[in-house]
């Protein structure tokens, strides 16, 4: 068993955390709140206990880490050169992944070999107090088993890691539900690798300028990945999952379906389409069209209900790829394994 620390998100006390940060120190590893998803960690320096993280995500040993870090004295030691260093003052703490060139005592497990690193200072006082307390940075990818969809409550974490993380920090729901946007600041302009909470739109009011490959979008594969993890199957539930291109033709589909399905729309798409489903439709609400933050905040516990439900498939609407949306279709890609239909039967 793990030790479960249930913790308040923000009412809590330093000591709270302190047998996590004595396991970190120690080379054990702890699951983690952030503000994005929860994250498996241990001491960045070490890289025996990073090890232990590949081990218990199944995760393949060339997809490196996220570095988090409390102080920018801590960017300095893992960092050996770092740009826009002004900016990332503005952005931090907060759901904004840099890739920076490495310093060499960096572990190799970590960085996957590369000369880059991943850090990024995240914006939840859980995570914040206990790297501040470890003292040291945290090497943390998402505290899923590879390719399950990214955990965003200590419930799930639970659920998933009891009796293989040494510490689980249950600090109850995150904030946005995705994971952090990554963006390699080593090149000029600054190419973003995966889109996040923090939008392409605010990128460029910070960065000025910022490439955004087609890929982001979650339709192709990078060629050759520039996240490494872009190239494996991610956030799949067991079921199929397929997205539907046009949401104008829900209430036909929805009358159509003869099969047990589930059907993930917005409450806004819900209302209209309620009375015409037939018996075998379960919906799942996302959130609301007015916000796509809560979307981005329900999606992959939603995914993670399609498995739980007594149905053969499911069918998720489609978005708009501004702001939040662009996150947000990255992932249904992703899980999706982009199958897409237009109609129904297909
Ligand atoms: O919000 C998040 O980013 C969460 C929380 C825990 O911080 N972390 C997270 O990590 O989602 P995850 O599982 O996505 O793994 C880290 C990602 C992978 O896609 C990996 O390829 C990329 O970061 N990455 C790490 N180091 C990199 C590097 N040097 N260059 C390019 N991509 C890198
Ligand atoms: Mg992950």
């Amino acid at each position: 068993m793990s030790l479960i620390i249930k913790v308040d998100p923000v009412n809590f006390k330093p000591e709270d955390l302190f047998p996590a940060a004595e396991v970190i120190r120690k080379g054990g590893t702890v699951a983690f709140p952030t503000e994005t998803v929860y994250g498996l960690g241990a001491d960045a320096f070490n890289g025996n206990a990073c090890l232990k993280i590949f081990e218990i995500k199944k995760r393949q040993p060339d997809n490196p880490l996220i570095v988090h870090i409390s102080s920018f004295e801590q960017l300095y030691a893992v960092a050996s050169e770092v740009n826009n260093e002004d900016k990332l003052k503005k952005v931090w703490p907060g759901p904004l992944t840099v890739v920076v060139k490495k310093k060499p005592g960096v572990p190799k497990e970590v960085t996957a070999g590369l000369d880059t690193v991943a850090v990024r200072m995240p914006a939840h006082p859980v995570a914040l107090k206990l790297i501040e307390i470890s003292g040291t940075p945290i090497a943390a990818p998402s505290a899923n088993i590879s390719g399950k969809p990214s955990p965003t409550s200590g419930k799930t974490v639970i659920e998933e890691l009891n009796g293989f993380a040494d510490v689980i920090i249950d600090a109850g729901e995150t904030f946005f539900g995705v994971e952090s946007t990554i963006v390699d600041i080593t090149r000029n302009p600054p190419v973003l690798l995966r889109p996040g909470p923090f939008t392409v739109e605010e990128l460029r009011s910070v960065f000025t300028s910022i490439k955004v490959p087609p890929e982001v979008s979650g339709l192709y594969d990078f060629e050759k990945p520039l996240a490494p993890g872009m190239k494996y199957k991610h956030y799949a539930p067991e079921k199929d999952l397929y997205l539907l291109l046009d949401n104008s033709s829900l209430p036909e589909i929805v009358k159509k379906i003869d099969k047990r399905v589930a059907v993930l729309v917005t409450e806004e798409n819900y209302e209209k389409i309620k009375n015409l489903a037939s018996k075998n439709v379960t919906f799942i609400i996302l959130g609301t069209e007015s916000n796509l933050y809560t979307v981005a905040k329900n999606l992959f516990e939603s995914l993670r209900t399609i498995d739980k439900l007594d149905v053969e498939f499911a069918i998720i609407q489609s978005f708009k790829e501004e702001g939040i949306g662009l996150a947000i279709m990255n992932r249904i890609r992703k899980a999706s394994g982009r199958k897409f239909i237009t109609n129904y039967p297909f």
